[in-house]
C-alpha cells in the first residue's frame, strides 16, 4: 500500500476565460464556459477545506484570474483560511488600483508570464496586440506595490532566443526568480508541436545559457529550468508523483491530480461540489489511479529510478502511446523513445506551421 502524504499546492484554475489566446495553453481543447464556474462561496469553503487537509501554498490560475469579478474576495478568502496564496497572471485586467486591493486583500506573490521580450514576439504568441505595453505597465505597479514576483517565461522554437533577454528582464524588473519553461505539449499545446517544437540544438543551448546564468547570478535571482523534454532522456517527476503532493481544480470543480489528467479517459472525477476534498484526496478513484508504483509496468517496474521519476508524465504517456499506464517515451528505456525523439526531429523542422491560438467555445443561443 502507498502511504499517502496531505497535499502541499493546490493549483485552483479559477475560469478558463482569458484575454490572450496563447497557442502553448495547456489547457484543454474543452475549455469550460463561464456558466460552469464555482461561485465564490464555494471557492472560499474549498480554500478552507484545502488548509485543513494541509495545503500551503494557493496557485490562482486560468485561464486568466483577473477575469475574475471576484478575485479580491477570493485572495481575502484564502488568506483567512491561512494560505500562501500566488497569483498565475499574465497581467491584462490588473489595474493599479485591483493590485492594491489584492494586497490589501492579502495576496502574496505574483508570477507574472512572458510570451516573448518585445511587443511583436509577445503580442504575436498571445495573440493580443498591446498586450506586452500593458504588461510592462503591470511588471512596473507590482514592484512599486512590493509584490514578491516571479516571471514565467514560455519558451519555444519561436522565441527562444530570446532567452537571454528573458533572464535581464527578470533582473530588471526586480524578480527573485524566473521560470524558464520549455513549453510542455499538453492541450492546446499538443496541438501545436508543429508549430513550437524547440530544434534539438536550441534545447541544448538552452540548458547551456541556463547553467551559465545560474553560475551568475548566484543569490540574486533563482532560476527554475524546465526542459524540452522531448529532446532528453530522463522523464520529469511530473506533479512531485502523481497523487503525492499537489491537486487541481478546474474552474467547473472538478478535482485532478494533474492539469492535464481529463486527457485520460478511464479516469472520472470528483467535483468539490459533491465531495469532502480530504476524501476526494484520499479515497478519490483518480488519485489512487496512479500513485505510488504499484500500478507500474515494466521498464519502470523494476528500474532503479522508479521513485525518483515515478515512470515520468502519465498524460505524455496517453497523448503519444495513447497508453497512461506505459512508461513516458521520454525515457531512455522506454521502447518508443526512438520514435518519440524522431517524431520531435520532424516537428521541429515544420517551419511553415501556422499557429492554432486557444479560442473559448462560443455561446449557444437559446
Ligand atoms: Fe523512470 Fe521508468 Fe525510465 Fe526508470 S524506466 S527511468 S522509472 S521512466
Ligand atoms: Fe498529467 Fe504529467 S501532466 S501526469
Amino acid at each position: 500500500m502507498t502511504k499517502v502524504n496531505p497535499p502541499i499546492a493546490m493549483l485552483a484554475e479559477l475560469t478558463h476565460r482569458c484575454p490572450l489566446s496563447c497557442p502553448y495553453c495547456s489547457n484543454p481543447l474543452e475549455l469550460a464556459r463561464q456558466e460552469s464556474e464555482v461561485d465564490t462561496a464555494t471557492w472560499v469553503d474549498v480554500f478552507r477545506q484545502a488548509a485543513d487537509l494541509g495545503v500551503l501554498q494557493l496557485h490562482l490560475s486560468g485561464g486568466e484570474p483577473a477575469s475574475r469579478r471576484d478575485l479580491t474576495e477570493l485572495v481575502a478568502g484564502a488568506r483567512e483560511a491561512g494560505l500562501y496564496t500566488n497569483l498565475i497572471t499574465s497581467g491584462i485586467g490588473l489595474t493599479e488600483r485591483r493590485l492594491r486591493e489584492l494586497d490589501e486583500a492579502g495576496l502574496d506573490h505574483v508570477q507574472l508570464s512572458l510570451q516573448g521580450t518585445d511587443p511583436a514576439m509577445a503580442d504575436e504568441i498571445g495573440g493580443y496586440r498591446g498586450g506586452f505595453a500593458r504588461k510592462m505597465q503591470v511588471a512596473e505597479w507590482i514592484g512599486e506595490i512590493g509584490f514578491p514576483l516571479t516571471l514565467n517565461a514560455v519558451l519555444h522554437r519561436r522565441n527562444l532566443h530570446q532567452l537571454p533577454r528573458a533572464i535581464e528582464m527578470a533582473g530588471e524588473m526586480g524578480a527573485r526568480r524566473i521560470e524558464v519553461a520549455t513549453v510542455q505539449f499538453h492541450g492546446w499545446a499538443l496541438e501545436n508541436r508543429d508549430a513550437l517544437m524547440p530544434t534539438r540544438e536550441q534545447a541544448r543551448e538552452a540548458t547551456r545559457l541556463v547553467a551559465e546564468a545560474r553560475a551568475r547570478l548566484k543569490g540574486r535571482l533563482v532560476i527554475d529550468y524546465v526542459p524540452a523534454d522531448y529532446h532528453e532522456d530522463l522523464p520529469k517527476r511530473c506533479m512531485g508523483g502523481w497523487g503525492s503532493s499537489g491537486l487541481n481544480i478546474t474552474p467547473d470543480g472538478q478535482v485532478l491530480p494533474c492539469h492535464a489528467a481529463q486527457s485520460i479517459p478511464h479516469l472520472s472525477f470528483d467535483r468539490v461540489t459533491e465531495r469532502p476534498l480530504r476524501e476526494i484526496w484520499y479515497e478519490g478513484a483518480a488519485f489512487n489511479a496512479y500513485r505510488g508504483t504499484d500500478w507500474m509496468q515494466e521498464p519502470c517496474k523494476s528500474c532503479e529510478r522508479k521513485e525518483i521519476d515515478f515512470g515520468g508524465c502519465r498524460c505524455q504517456a496517453m497523448a503519444i502511446l495513447g497508453d497512461p499506464n506505459a512508461t513516458d517515451p521520454v525515457c531512455v528505456k522506454s521502447p518508443h523513445h526512438g520514435v518519440l525523439q524522431a517524431s520531435a526531429d520532424a516537428h521541429a523542422t515544420r517551419d511553415d506551421a501556422a499557429l492554432v491560438y486557444r479560442t473559448m467555445p462560443q455561446k449557444t443561443s437559446v
